[in-house]
């Protein structure tokens, strides 16, 4: 084992936030494992970076109309402040558009060129006759020839994770227009990766410490045959080939996007002004690499074998890809709106909460399911429950009994406990050193209710009633065990375990390692410790919007204000006065006979000399006002989803802004959307979903 390690995590692609998902299967693991390197005391660097190139950025700037750049920047820097909520620190995070990047990329495809691993070929490639172009593979659509997957892309099928390519998709259809693909010819250059296959293989079969997953997937490909690999593309957004003739071609995106970790990591080295840093890591360390599954074919061949080609740089020491995390059975997916991104589940509870219930679920060997119930019951169960709670109960007994945690003599219990908690240490490391992380949270969990056991069943306010001396040189004894508990909770939970130590030591965890547990140490404790408050999850919304259809019966304008209408209203059983700011967009005559919803619980308000009695509801777009509207008779109850109004009173305005209320694509029409946390609620009436009036824009507010 060398002093020195590697520690890279997938590069996500700047498209879209991070999801849960993501974060356990590729960077919990890593910031879980960078920890522990530090509390082992070996040297690390923890890099990871945006994948900036791609069709996968390229696409969603198409879809956003605007530039690949600008959709880089806002998720590069949406990406910096996620990590951080999370406490996942890297001491590097780059980015792929770096000019340090692109010139790393451009040294080593030319070097793969000169050593005769490069070949240009004629190939058939999909393409567009609708929109006149060449489709990347992720501009492919259709179903997966091998599990029937229904949404699978042309680079490769999420559900089963096999790459794909576009040809073999049933039915492919454009991913810009929605139309049949058609194939045609184009030159593109190929890596020769076929020709690596039996290194491949002896490489992937003497990693016999790796997870089973990690090497069984490429190596039934190497079984199936491993197929050259173009590595350009026709498209304008990525790393520029540097040959005359390709000025239309970029390199592909996983092919320059592997090659971030070391460019990010030279330049880590620069901004430290040790330039060749990396090279002592890379040189005589050991890289791990940490990512979902999907990604492992590029770890475990491409990049493995685009290595071996250049001759220059180690090959993995360590892939680990994990399972995926599912919400309620399905795939998180960014793009089909599945689970919750990290900023969502972080406005339900803290980062503690959510990086314990993640750790205790990682999908390591097989797909875990997240749900946020089960996230309550364990974090109010064990983190708070078992382990703040302990801590909190030795303190507090300390301070009430004025008693001070110095180890006299050990009796047996004591003695077996410390033998116990050594055991355990050397387990935790082991599991941890070979990243199975979930089972090191376990066997933790294990260890605190022992901890537990040995404070109970030393009665120590029996035996405070007669010999002080003993009852401290027990608290030392917990005390002692909870430090062991401390550190090894570290890694999984950064900042709890900091408030625990500091709760026993009266000082900062910072540089700690587990060597600390071998020394006999002094305890200064806190008079109490709440460490882990138990977490509420109010999963479901809560409706104050008292909504009805009313149709209108007078209109006339505001005698008094420019842009206002004076407006009367039915609903159903009375009627009411509304002052809108209307006057612009709809004529008296449109008005007239009307339906539209109002809000009826809404504190009354006099608008320059007349009352309005409530509110009516309408998005404002670039173009105007557009009315909520219905077919359904005055006076019915709209519901947000199906949840209806739970309450009577008359509300405040900036109340009702408790909900953001917007225009959302439903089936191909525009319609009124409650966004309440992360869900996106409908509006109806009689279950029908309400329409909005006139064109309106995607996304519009409702006010
Ligand atoms: O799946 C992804 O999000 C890819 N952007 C991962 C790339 S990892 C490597 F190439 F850097
Ligand atoms: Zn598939």
């Amino acid at each position: 084992m060398t002093n020195k390690v590697v520690i890279n995590c997938a590069l996500p692609y700047a498209n879209s936030p991070l999801h849960i998902g993501h974060m356990a299967g590729a960077y919990i693991p890593g910031d879980i494992f960078h920890r522990f390197i530090a509390l082992s005391g070996r040297e690390s660097i923890f890099i990871c970076g945006t994948d900036e190139y791609g069709t996968p950025i390229a696409l969603k700037a198409e879809k956003e109309k605007t530039s690949p750049e600008v959709i880089a920047n806002t998720y590069y820097n949406e990406f910096l402040n996620t990590f951080e909520s999370l406490d996942i620190k890297f001491d590097y995070f780059g980015r792929t558009t770096s000019k340090v990047h692109e010139d790393f990329v451009q040294d080593f495809f030319q070097d793969l060129q000169e050593k005769g691993f490069l070949e240009k070929r004629q190939m058939e490639s999909a393409y567009c006759p609708r929109e006149k172009r060449f489709l990347p593979d992720r501009y492919v659509n259709g179903n997966c020839p091998r599990c029937g997957y229904e949404f699978a892309r042309g680079d490769q099928c999420d559900e089963c994770g096999r790459t794909n390519d576009p040809k073999d998709l049933i039915n492919p259809t454009c991913a810009i227009c929605g139309g049949p693909a058609e194939f045609r010819e184009t030159t593109h250059i190929f890596f020769k990766i076929s020709e690596l296959s039996d290194f491949l293989k002896e490489w992937l079969e003497s990693k016999k410490d790796w997870r089973a997953n990690v090497t069984a997937f490429p190596l039934n490909i190497i079984e199936g045959g491993l197929r050259d690999r173009s590595i350009t593309r026709d498209m304008d957004w990525g790393v520029k080939l540097r040959e005359k003739g390709m000025e239309g071609k970029r390199i592909y995106v996983w092919f320059e996007a592997l090659l971030g970790y070391l460019s990010n990591a030279i330049e880590y080295s620069e901004m430290k002004g040790e330039r060749d840093l990396w090279k002592g890591y890379y040189d005589d360390g050991e890289t791990y690499y940490f990512m979902g599954k999907d990604n492992i074919f590029f770890h475990t061949l491409f990049l493995p074998a685009m290595h071996k080609a250049s001759g220059k740089y180690p090959l993995p020491y360590r892939v680990t890809g994990n399972e995926y995390l599912r919400f309620k059975g399905q795939k998180f997916s960014k793009s089909r709106g599945i689970g919750f991104t990290v900023d969502e589940v972080l406005q339900m509870v803290d980062k503690d909460s959510l990086r314990y219930y993640i750790s205790s679920i990682l999908p390591e060997s097989s797909d875990s399911d997240f749900s946020l119930e089960e996230m309550k019951e364990k974090v109010n169960s064990e983190l708070s429950g078992k382990f703040g709670n302990l801590v909190n109960r030795i303190v507090t007994f300390s301070k009430n009994k004025g008693l001070m945690p110095i180890k006299g003599e050990s009796d047996h219990s004591d003695i077996e406990l410390m033998v116990h908690m050594d055991k355990f240490r050397e387990n935790y490391s082991s599991l941890m050193a070979s990243v199975e992380f979930r089972k090191a949270l376990g066997l933790w969990l294990e260890n605190v209710k022992i901890v537990n056991s040995y404070f109970n069943d030393s009665k120590p306010w029996d035996l405070v009633k007669t010999d002080k001396k003993a009852t401290e040189s027990k608290m030392w004894h917990a005390l002692k065990a909870v430090e062991y508990l401390t550190i090894t909770l570290y890694p999984f939970v950064p900042s709890g375990a900091g408030r625990a130590w500091e709760a026993i030591h009266g000082y900062a965890l910072d540089g700690i390692s587990l060597s600390h547990l071998a020394e006999t140490c002094e305890f200064k404790t806190a008079d109490t410790a709440i460490i882990f408050k138990k977490i509420e999850i109010q999963e479901e919304p809560e409706n104050q919007m008292n909504l009805v259809v009313g149709k209108i019966v007078f209109a006339e304008n505001h005698p008094n204000a420019d842009s206002l209408l004076h407006l009367k209203v039915n609903l159903g059983d009375h009627e009411i006065d509304l002052v809108a700011g209307l006057r612009k967009y709809y004529s008296l005559e449109n008005l007239e006979g009307k339906k539209i919803i109002v809000v009826k619980n809404l504190k009354h308000s006099k608008i320059r000399g007349i009352e309005s009695q409530g509110m009516l509801l309408a998005a404002q777009d670039s173009k105007g006002a557009h009315l909520l509207t219905t077919d359904e008779k005055e006076g019915t109850e709209v519901t947000v989803g199906d949840i209806a109004c739970s309450t009577n009173t008359k509300l405040d305005l900036d109340v009702l802004k408790t909900y953001e209320l917007r225009v959302d694509e439903y089936d191909g029409q525009m319609v009124p959307t409650a966004v309440i946390g992360r869900k996106r609620l409908h509006l109806k009436a009689n279950g029908k979903m309400l329409r909005i009036d006139g064109d309106v824009e995607q996304k519009a507010p409702i006010k």
